[in-house]
């Protein structure tokens, strides 16, 4: 069977003024359908561009990413709109929540606008007991704590049943307690569903919760002996 998701040398360079920042330079991979792979590597070696690009956010300079047998280049805007409410739940490292709806709303505006019709409240209450919001439904973001608005976010991500989901360090500024409520929701939501999961993380410990890692440096994937921040045990 071929790969559930594939990126074929990606590249991707900023431009700041007159300067050209390179944030990709030819990154290749694939991932098999039902897969939970993490990626790590240091500050400013193209995570998050990565991040961008597997969820059809932003197009690549050169390269590109096959979803399901789908390349988002050919798609049209609408379509690769489209797709991306369809297959993929998102975790940003920022949450971003709306400020002005509560956790519910918050959760529940990922079912209005994906298009799938299945909305099971079922599913939905059991994400947010399993993530301890159950309590927290009322609040809006500002009246949660960091930890909370992160699971928010997480529900969000998950309550479609994407086939894909894609998270930007969804521990990045959580305690013990909370990564692990994040990691095995996302381990769980992976195991049950099928769902293939690309976390994004700076932790270790959090990546070792993955099926497989890929290490990133400078804007490639690198082994990982190459990765300076990596230390195997
Ligand atoms: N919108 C942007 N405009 C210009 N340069 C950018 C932009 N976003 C990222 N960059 C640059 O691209 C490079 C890769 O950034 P990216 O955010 O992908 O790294 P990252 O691995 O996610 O880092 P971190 O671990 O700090 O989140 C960096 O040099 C960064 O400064
Ligand atoms: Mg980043």
């Amino acid at each position: 069977m071929g790969a559930f998701i594939e990126a074929i040398d990606l590249h991707k360079t900023y431009r700041v003024g007159k300067i050209d920042v390179p944030a990709l330079r030819g990154v290749s991979f694939s991932v098999q359908k039902g897969e939970f792979v993490t990626i790590v590597g240091p500050s400013g070696s193209g995570k998050s561009t990565l991040f961008y690009l597997l969820g059809g956010l932003t197009r690549a300079d050169s390269g590109k990413v096959v979803m399901d047998g789908d390349d988002f280049a050919t798609l049209s805007d609408a379509e690769r709109t489209r797709m991306r409410k369809r297959k993929i739940g998102f975790v940003f490292q920022k949450f971003n929540l709306l400020p002005t709806l509560d956790a519910r709303s918050n959760i529940a505006i990922a079912q209005e606008i994906s298009g799938n019709g299945d909305r099971d409240p079922t599913f939905f209450l059991r994400i947010c007991d399993l993530l301890g919001l159950s309590k927290r439904l009322n609040h809006r973001p500002s009246e949660l704590s960091g930890g909370e608005q992160q699971r928010v976010a997480l529900a969000r991500a998950l309550v479609n049943k994407p086939a894909v989901v894609l998270a930007d360090e969804p521990t990045g500024n959580l305690d013990t307690e909370n990564s692990n409520i994040v990691l095995k929701m996302l381990r769980q939501s992976n195991q049950e569903l099928g769902q293939t999961v690309l976390m994004i993380t700076h932790n270790p410990e959090a990546a070792k919760f993955g099926d497989r890692i890929i290490h990133m440096r400078d804007g490639h994937v690198v082994r990982p002996e190459e990765d300076p921040q990596w230390s195997p045990h």
